[in-house]
């Protein structure tokens, strides 16, 4: 289960809104932030494609300053909020950047990069965008490096009903999150759209202690 938020990120985050605080620090609770960053090398170029308010972005930034962190989401308030964190990280020794960006047409930004983290953001994308995107992020990777992906899976079903409930709240009533569709894959369906992009891909089901059906699944492109 996740520790939690990084102290530097606590008080990174002091300057936030409310809402955003609490917004983050639950995100932080309910989600395998310990398990996700494990995956990513702990030096390097990592980009974080939909990074919404930056917590894995920060989080990455602030475990290991070898990582030069790169954050971009479609939401401009969440990126405002972004930037102070980021700012923070970077006071901190840590190196971390965002903007906007990703209107669904824009490239992934040119690599090398040793590792693409994308985090509940392709469910939001229609099929045929879900799969442009990860080819696209697949092709930017320096080589051995990875795309890790955190997706809920379809699986156990009690959790993925709860799960649904939640990201429909959030969408379509309360608006907290951008993004018109809601498209979900099983984990087997998103490690196949790896290996379809030249991938060596692995799962882990990261849900034991989560209401949701979390699952990470990592693509590695092989080493030159
Ligand atoms: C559920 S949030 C996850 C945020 C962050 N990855 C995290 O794990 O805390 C989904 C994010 O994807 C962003 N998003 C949706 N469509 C996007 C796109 N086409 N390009 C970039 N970001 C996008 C949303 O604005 C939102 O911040």
């Amino acid at each position: 289960m996740s520790v939690g938020l990084h102290p530097e990120l606590v008080q990174a985050m002091a300057g936030l809104p409310r809402g955003v605080r609490w917004h983050m620090a639950g995100r932080a609770r309910s989600f395998p932030l310990d398990a996700l960053c494990a995956e990513v090398p702990a030096a390097g170029r990592v980009l974080e494609i939909g990074c919404g308010h930056a917590l894995v972005a920060a989080s990455l930034a602030l475990q290991s300053p070898g990582r030069h962190v790169v954050g971009y989401d479609i939401d401009a308030d969440k990126i405002r909020s972004a930037e102070q964190v980021a700012a923070a990280v970077t006071a901190a020794g840590g190196n971390l950047a965002v903007s906007v960006g990703g209107d669904g047409g824009s490239p992934v930004p040119a690599g090398p990069w040793d590792a693409v983290v994308i985090a509940d953001v392709l469910y939001l994308l229609a099929p045929a965008d879900q799969e442009t995107l990860l080819s696209a992020a697949a092709a930017e990777l320096a080589p051995g490096g990875v795309l890790v992906l955190k997706e809920l899976d379809d699986h156990p079903a009690p959790k993925v009903a709860f799960a649904r409930a939640e990201e429909v709240l959030a969408t379509r009533v309360l608006r907290i999150t951008a993004g018109s569709h809601l498209h979900w894959r099983s984990a087997d369906d998103w490690a196949a759209v790896l290996e379809q992009a030249g991938l060596k891909v692995s799962v882990r089901r990261v849900h034991r202690r989560y209401p949701y059906p979390h699952a990470l699944i990592v693509g590695r492109r092989p080493p030159a």
